[in-house]
């Protein structure tokens, strides 16, 4: 007799980093799935919900991260693991919701919990500074929950920090794409900055899952980046892949960006110029081989592959 798959509640389901872990455990080669995915939305109904929802071994569930307990409660048994995406928009807010998850997650019995956080200037600085960017430091300080609960929760409870830096993915084909670009520009033409695809962090929670009580996962963060290069380099790779001039809006579009967003946008692009993130690219290609460069990214998987 198989055992039963373990429950995992996976937040940001329909969204990117979320979207894509459930992609890569569904993509996994293993005779039985080891998980049954439970993949939370705000909206059962809506496109990309309907879409999950079609998916084998992967059930549905609604909820809001503002009433987690409630979240756990629709398993129907103890959830097993855990993968963590919260809102940046209200750090304060986020703060709240993500502590209230893992606490809620613990109560229910959860034994594993991978959060995606964010790089906060390599791996010392990043365990021991929240910084002063409002949605990293509250990104740090759910992590310190985390280590918090797993010592108080009567059952065992281990976790892996994901610490992704900027996403390939903030380049899109629109106006805030256009607008990222140009905020990043007035950081200086030749001033680089670490990136990854959402795919690989998605990759890199479905290992963490699957090897959770490894030694290189149990307790472990893992600072995410595949590829450093400046607004110049980006441009110069976009135009050889793509044939065309990277988009952008003006300067006065992004400085206005920066000032109208400061909590969400513009200390973030000031921290990228005293700080950065501090990620060692090579060292972690050599772990994780398949991570894209931008150049693999926009290739195979940005809105201009096909182009
Ligand atoms: N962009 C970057 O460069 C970057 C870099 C590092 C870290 N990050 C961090 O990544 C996180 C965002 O992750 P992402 O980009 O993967 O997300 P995303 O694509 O923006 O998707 C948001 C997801 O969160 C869900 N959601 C939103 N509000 C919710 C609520 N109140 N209750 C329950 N679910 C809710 C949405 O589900 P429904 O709409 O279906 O309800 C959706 O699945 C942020 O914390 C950000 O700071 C971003």
């Amino acid at each position: 007799m198989t055992s039963p798959a373990r429950k995992l509640v996976v937040t940001g389901a329909t969204g990117k980093q979320g979207g894509a872990l459930i992609r890569a455990l569904l993509a996994q080669q293993q005779p039985a799935q080891p998980f049954a995915i439970y993949a939370l939305t705000r909206d059962r109904t809506s496109k990309p919900a309907l879409a999950l929802a079609a998916k084998p071994g992967v059930h549905v569930i609604q909820g809001d991260f503002a009433n987690p307990e409630a979240v756990f409660k629709q398993l129907g048994g103890k959830p097993w693991g855990l993968f963590s995406v919260t809102m940046p928009m209200d750090a304060r807010r986020e703060e709240a919701e993500g502590k209230a998850m893992v606490r809620a997650a613990c109560e229910a019995g959860v034994e594993h919990i991978v959060f995606t956080a964010t790089e906060r200037g390599g791996q010392t600085k990043s365990d021991t500074t929240p910084t002063h960017v409002p949605h990293f430091r509250s990104k740090y300080h759910i992590e310190q929950e985390i280590r918090a609960q797993s010592t108080a929760s009567p059952q065992e409870v281990t976790w892996t920090f994901l610490r992704p830096v900027a996403f390939y993915e903030n380049l899109s084909d629109d106006f805030l794409g256009r607008g990222y670009v140009a905020m990043w520009r007035l950081n200086g033409l030749e001033r680089p900055l670490q990136q990854v695809s959402t795919t690989d962090i998605g990759l890199i929670a479905a290992d963490a899952f699957l090897n959770a009580e490894k030694e290189e996962y149990r307790n472990k963060a893992i600072s995410l980046a595949g590829d450093e290069l400046s607004p110049n380099d980006a441009a110069r790779v976009f135009k050889e892949v793509t044939g065309r001039e990277l988009p952008y809006t003006y300067a006065v579009v992004g400085r206005a960006l920066r000032w109208m967003m400061k909590e969400q946008l513009g200390v973030m692009f000031d921290w990228f110029v005293t700080d950065d993130f501090g990620v060692d690219v090579q060292a972690l290609r050599k772990r994780y081989p398949f991570m894209q460069d931008f150049r693999t990214w926009l290739a195979e998987e940005s809105a201009w592959k096909k182009a």
